[in-house]
């Protein structure tokens, strides 16, 4: 697994520092308030433990999963949600947690969703990597670990194919084994 990353971006205990920074900023923000998280599955799940047990808050947690990707590593431009309903989050001040903002579009349907059909009181999002590019879709992130050149990285819960997500740092996948595609 190690010799198909060309390069590691960000080592485990860089990663943990940045959270460290991030998790206090969100704990300032919503110390007054009650907090849900909900979390984009497969790719958030190492960020979501790191970060949330470093807020000392009394928050819910969600979990919501969507598909963009379907095994490529370019956005097909359809996000599906792959539950039949929502999380409860009326009323509510939520933050939703992804791993990576590239095109925009996955940020960008849940925000759309969430507010239309959930009605949150609030809605903020947290991504661990944001890609420097010109986005497809409308999508900020109020909270962002790490800026990214435009290249395709896993491990840490990003995926390629389902596998490297259980590498403990960030790394570019060589290109050789997905630009054959
Ligand atoms: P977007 O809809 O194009 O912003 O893509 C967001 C989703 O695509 C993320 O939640 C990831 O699952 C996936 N993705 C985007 N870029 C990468 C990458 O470089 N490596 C692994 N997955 C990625
Ligand atoms: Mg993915």
């Amino acid at each position: 697994m190690l010799d198909d990353i060309a390069t590691i971006l960000f080592h485990e205990q860089t990663i943990l520092r940045r959270l460290d920074e991030l998790a206090a900023e969100i704990t300032r923000d919503y110390s007054d308030k009650e907090l849900t998280v909900v979390a984009v599955l497969n790719g958030s799940f190492m960020f979501m433990a790191d970060l949330l047990r470093r807020v000392p808050l009394p928050l819910r947690v969600d979990c919501i999963s969507v598909s963009s990707y379907h095994g490529g590593t370019e956005s097909t431009g359809t996000v599906t949600f792959d539950q039949l309903t929502l999380p409860d989050i009326e009323g509510r001040h939520v933050l939703i947690l992804d791993d990576i903002l590239d095109s925009g579009r996955t940020l960008h349907e849940i925000s759309a969703k969430l507010t239309a059909e959930a009605r949150p009181k609030s809605l903020r999002s947290c991504v661990l990597l944001r890609k420097v590019k010109v986005r497809a879709a409308d999508a900020v992130a109020d909270y962002v670990g790490f800026d990214i050149g435009d290249e395709f990285v896993v491990g840490y819960g990003l995926d390629f194919q389902e596998r490297y997500r259980n590498l403990p740092f960030v790394g570019v996948l060589r290109r050789e084994l997905y630009a054959a595609e």
